[in-house]
């Protein structure tokens, strides 16, 4: 498969990259730092120089994809103006470039909480929000076949291949970024995974286990 990877230098992206690349799927990486370049052909992925704020459309760089994946954010330091521009109007941008170039296939990286913004506090409840519609405008969309990954909290732990995967909504934990990135990529291969919404945190279960719905 053709995948391409909004956020593709963020610490989940680059190792979902690397796990694509691995596989034999041609990895892209879409990057708006051209320095970045060289740490994703380092991991055997093909870097895509765009911005999900600044470019008007994302078409030119999802044509030929086999499959989107959304894992750009805003990050921790941002305001919430930028949440409203990366972390919603990067992954509509990403959903309607896929819609015009007939790419049926995408997964998002949502979060935990999403479901209840108001449930965060201080920055927590702009960015909730952000993912929130974000997640509502993606599933909204009848031409898109769709995965809403929302992980607990992100940790550098090493991946265990253990996570718990849960359909009900409210759910707190960590979860390795290593966990994070292989359930992305199970997803990719794992039609029953398609029109499904669920956390994931670090568990017991064996990942492909976890995603028999
Ligand atoms: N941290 C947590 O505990 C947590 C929990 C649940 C879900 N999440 C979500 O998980 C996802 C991945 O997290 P992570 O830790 O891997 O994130 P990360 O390392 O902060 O990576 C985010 C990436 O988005 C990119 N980006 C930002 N603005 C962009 C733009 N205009 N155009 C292109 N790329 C842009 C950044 O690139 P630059 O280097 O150019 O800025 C960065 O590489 C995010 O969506 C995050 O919201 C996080």
């Amino acid at each position: 498969m053709d995948i391409l990877v909004a956020g593709g230098h963020g610490q989940v992206a680059l190792r979902l990259l690397k796990l694509l690349a691995d596989q034999g799927h041609t990895a892209r990486g879409l990057i708006r730092t051209p320095s970045q370049a060289a740490d994703l052909q380092a991991v055997g992925a093909v870097p895509v120089i765009g911005d999900l704020e600044n470019d008007a459309s994302l078409s030119p760089y999802v044509k030929g994809a086999d499959a989107v994946v959304f894992a750009a954010g805003a990050g921790a330091g941002s305001g919430p103006e930028r949440k409203r521009t990366v972390d919603l109007g990067g992954a509509v941008k990403l959903a309607d470039a896929a819609v015009d170039q007939g790419v049926r296939r995408y997964v998002m990286v949502s979060s935990i909480g999403a479901h209840d913004p108001s449930s965060g506090a201080g920055s927590m409840g702009p960015y909730l929000a952000a993912k929130g519609e974000a997640d509502a405008y993606v599933t909204s969309r009848a031409d898109l076949d769709w995965t809403i990954v929302r992980p607990g909290h992100l940790t550098d732990e090493p991946g265990t291949g253990l996570v718990t995967v849960s359909r009900e909504m409210g759910g707190r934990g960590p979860v390795p970024r290593d966990d994070v990135a292989a359930v992305l990529a199970a997803c990719l291969t794992t039609p029953a995974t398609i029109g499904q919404t669920f956390e994931l945190f670090a568990g017991t279960t064996p990942i492909d286990e976890a995603l028999r719905f």
